[in-house]
């Protein structure tokens, strides 16, 4: 693919994501000297504004090499300023892609639509109208949200499935792109000793944690219309839930893993307003940080949440009975996503009692500091029998010295300027999300789910030890904590028998 035409170029996401993606994928050589990058958005700007602007969030840049590279890559980005809901700044674009053609010879083109979703439909036409190229390849990278709810997101699928094919529409999840989210179906399905105790014999219910440190900051206003279940829960969390609970897939191919990950959503219930727990941040204990009103982008006397927690149930012969519990917030104690899957308790038996070996627990942790590990018992080193709850750990910082991780938007646009559609969201699993999530949505819009207030800083609502404790979830109770470095320092307890407990395991 040779070009990339970036709708929304002015805004946030392209400075700091996108753009820096796109450098990456050119340092690494994925993208070749005859690619050019369009920019397109109605903000006037010249060209030195444009390159200024794409170019702040681009780190690293202290080599004279990579220096030079970053100015080789700002040679192949121009912009074009234009409206979205009329045909003459799209022929516009459609002029600076023809100069462009001429002098590199190429014909594809990729539209990234990194734009409010107020404006996909005309824009999606605009282009289809205008820049759609009938000799080439054409490819529509849609950013989320798709909709509000089922209906409109069926909305916006029927005027897109109307202009472009389903394999021409790349709907993006940017957690799809993540490494230890794509680390998913390796570690289950090329590792017998997990692929034999998927299932409900042996794990007692997965926990799925997204925790932001900060809170909305000035990004209220596209917030409050959403809150944090469409907002984290619906796309990104469900994402990886699909991932952990789907069926091996067919093959490798996205239409065979896209319906895999179906066939599992297909078996979920919609989620019900009892067994969801909703919270919206106010001011810090010490008072220093503000709460989610104080931003004046809110709404005054907002009852959007902050956060939510909720649980799924998974009808079928794998799953039944073990709850997968979703947890996402903002302005919360700590930075992290993680995937916890805890086991079930020890078989009653004649040599150990549960007391002395804690529940094991598989722990991806997603970011920062990706790792997996896998908390087992152990005997305390010593002359008598006790135990001690440790870890089996895969620390990539430590593991992986020299290889970098790359950011989850170089892996997609790669993913896009290849045609790989499997990490990209189809029309049918949204259509699912959407039915899952939809009734307790409307609850929740109609202000009929209670939202509690936590302080900024604090680890959510104060209910909610009980309500993940009532979908079975166990905490380790004596001192175990996750060594955040490679140095793993194991403070055994003070009693003899060394069960386990874990700061990481608490929400
Ligand atoms: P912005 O609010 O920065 O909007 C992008 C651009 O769209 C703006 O620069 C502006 O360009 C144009 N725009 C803004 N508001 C309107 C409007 N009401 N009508 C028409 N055009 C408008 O959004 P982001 O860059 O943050 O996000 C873009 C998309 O990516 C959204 O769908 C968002 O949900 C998604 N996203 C963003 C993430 C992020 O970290 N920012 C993360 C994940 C997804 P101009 O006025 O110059 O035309
Ligand atoms: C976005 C949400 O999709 O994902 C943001 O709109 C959230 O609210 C962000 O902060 C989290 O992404 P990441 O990659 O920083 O975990």
């Amino acid at each position: 693919m040779q070009r990339t035409i970036f709708l929304g170029a002015s805004g946030d996401l392209a400075k700091k994501k996108t753009f820096p993606a796109l450098f990456g994928l050119f340092l690494h050589g994925h993208i070749v000297p005859t690619t050019r990058i369009v920019g397109y958005a109605r903000t006037k700007m010249d060209r030195p504004d444009f390159l200024k602007r794409i170019s702040q969030y681009i780190k690293n840049t202290n080599t004279p090499k990579v220096k030079a590279m970053l100015d080789q890559f700002l040679d192949q980005c121009t912009y074009v300023s234009g409206v979205y809901d009329q045909d003459s700044g799209f022929q516009a674009l459609e002029h600076e892609l023809k100069r462009i053609e001429r002098e590199t010879k190429t014909i594809d083109r990729l539209f990234y639509m990194a734009l409010p979703p107020s404006v996909f439909i005309p824009v999606a036409n605009g282009l289809k109208k205008n820049c759609y190229t009938p000799k080439g390849v054409n490819r529509l990278i849609v950013e989320k949200p798709f909709g509000m709810d089922l209906e409109s997101s069926r909305v916006l699928s029927k005027a897109l499935g109307a202009l472009y094919r389903e394999d021409e529409i790349y709907r993006i999840d940017h957690y799809l792109g993540k490494e230890m989210v794509k680390n998913i179906m390796i570690l289950r399905f090329t590792n017998q000793i997990f692929g034999s105790c998927w299932n409900r014999e042996h794990i007692s219910n997965v926990q799925i944690t997204f925790k932001e440190k900060i809170g909305t900051e000035g990004r209220g206003g596209y917030f409050d219309e959403f809150g944090i279940m469409r907002d984290v829960m619906q796309n990104h969390l469900f994402q990886i839930l699909s991932l952990i609970a789907m069926e091996a897939p067919a093959s490798l191919s996205a239409e065979d893993v896209r319906s895999a990950k179906v066939d599992v959503l297909r078996a979920i219930p919609p989620v019900v307003e009892s067994e969801v727990l909703l919270g919206q941040y106010g001011k810090s204990e010490d008072g220093t940080l503000p709460s989610y009103l104080d931003d004046d982008t809110v709404p005054k006397g907002s009852k959007t949440a902050t956060f939510a927690a909720a649980a799924f149930h998974i009808d079928n012969p794998r799953w039944a009975g073990v709850p997968f519990v979703l947890k996402c917030g903002k302005a919360l104690d700590q930075q992290k996503v993680e995937i916890r899957i805890q086991f079930k308790d020890l078989t009653h038996n004649n040599l150990f009692q549960k007391d002395v070996a804690a529940r094991n627990e598989l722990v991806i942790r997603v970011q920062p500091e990706e790792a997996v590990y896998l908390k087992v018992t152990q005997k305390l080193p010593g002359l008598g029998m006790d135990t001690v709850m440790s870890e089996l750990d895969l620390s990539y910082a430590s593991r992986f010295t020299n290889l970098s991780v790359p950011d989850a938007y170089e892996n997609l646009i790669l993913d896009a300027v290849m045609g790989e559609q499997s990490n990209f969201v189809r029309s049918d699993e949204l259509d699912e999300a959407w039915r899952i999530f939809t009734p307790v949505l409307h609850k929740i819009d109609r202000g009929q789910v209670p939202v509690d207030i936590y302080p900024y800083g604090s680890r959510g609502p104060k209910n909610l030890p009980e309500f993940v404790a009532r979908f079975g979830f166990e905490r380790h109770l004596q001192a175990y904590s996750w060594p955040e470095t490679s140095q793993v320092s194991q403070t055994p307890a003070a009693s003899a028998s060394v069960a386990s407990s874990s700061s990481d395991s608490k929400l």
